[in-house]
């Protein structure tokens, strides 16, 4: 999928009075994903959402390419730190950094959200697309560029996860990118994450949120393991 929708959202104060009650009611966690437009910002939203608490922690979404600051802070390291930096006073609850595939690094970034006060990691956020209609030449988004996601960059997300847990041992990271079976969670398992997220596959196979979990413990057990522990990281590279 390509996209280029650029964040829209209801906002902060629609957020906290429409959409936090009915989180409230769900028995798990809850991580809000936060952007901004400048550092300043990413701690007010911290801060705001600090006192909430049916908010459990932020996924610091520094990565989005739809958006002309967006990777600032995802590509420069010595931004990236100065950001969680900025953060941590804000907030007592988990942060973690979203990450880009779109760097020459990720290991570098990842080194750099961990050392400015981030406690998890999670990625791959879109690959940084083109598409051109060959009749008219002109690019099939309005934006010109766009997010890839789905299938087609999962070996690229397992790559950057891989990358990042190496850069980073015993940072919990959150593995993304193009998930539509057990078999590609269990990819990310191995090379070093702990979790997973799924994006695109929800417009095609909104049911894969309820089949995982179940699917995941039925592998476990027929595998004589308890839990993921000796799954996460035993890749042999
Ligand atoms: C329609 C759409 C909207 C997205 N919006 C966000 C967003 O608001 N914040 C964010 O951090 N990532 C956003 N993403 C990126 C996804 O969370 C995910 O990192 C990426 O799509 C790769 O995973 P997937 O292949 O499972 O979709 C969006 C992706 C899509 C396709």
């Amino acid at each position: 999928m390509l996209n280029a929708i650029g964040l829209e959202n209801c906002g902060l104060e629609v957020f906290i009075e429409k959409k936090v009650p009915d989180l409230a009611r769900l028995p798990t966690k809850v991580l809000v994903n936060v952007v901004g437009d400048s550092i300043e910002d990413y701690a007010e939203i911290c801060s705001r959402l600090d006192g909430v608490e049916a908010v459990d922690g932020f996924e610091i979404n520094i990565s989005c390419p739809n958006v002309q600051h967006g990777c600032r802070f995802a590509s420069d390291p010595a931004d990236c730190e100065r950001l969680f930096k900025a953060l941590k006073p804000a907030t007592k609850k988990l942060l973690m950094a979203k990450l880009s595939p779109n760097v020459t690094d990720v290991g570098e970034i990842a080194r750099a959200a961990v050392e400015g006060g981030a406690q998890a990691l999670s990625l791959v956020n879109t690959l940084l697309g083109m598409a051109v209609d060959v009749k008219t030449r002109k690019p099939q988004l309005a934006n010109v560029t766009g997010g890839l996601s789905g299938p087609a960059i999962r070996p690229v997300a397992v790559r950057c996860v891989w990358q990042a847990a190496r850069a980073c041992p015993g940072v919990p990271i959150v593995g993304i990118g193009g998930i539509r079976t057990l078999n590609d969670a269990l990819e990310f398992f191995i090379v070093g994450a702990s979790a997973v997220q799924i994006g695109t596959t929800n417009y095609l196979d909104p049911d894969l949120l309820n089949r995982l979990p179940k699917e995941l413990g039925a592998w476990l057990a027929e595998q004589g393991l308890e839990d993921l522990g000796k799954v996460v990281g035993s890749v042999k590279a």
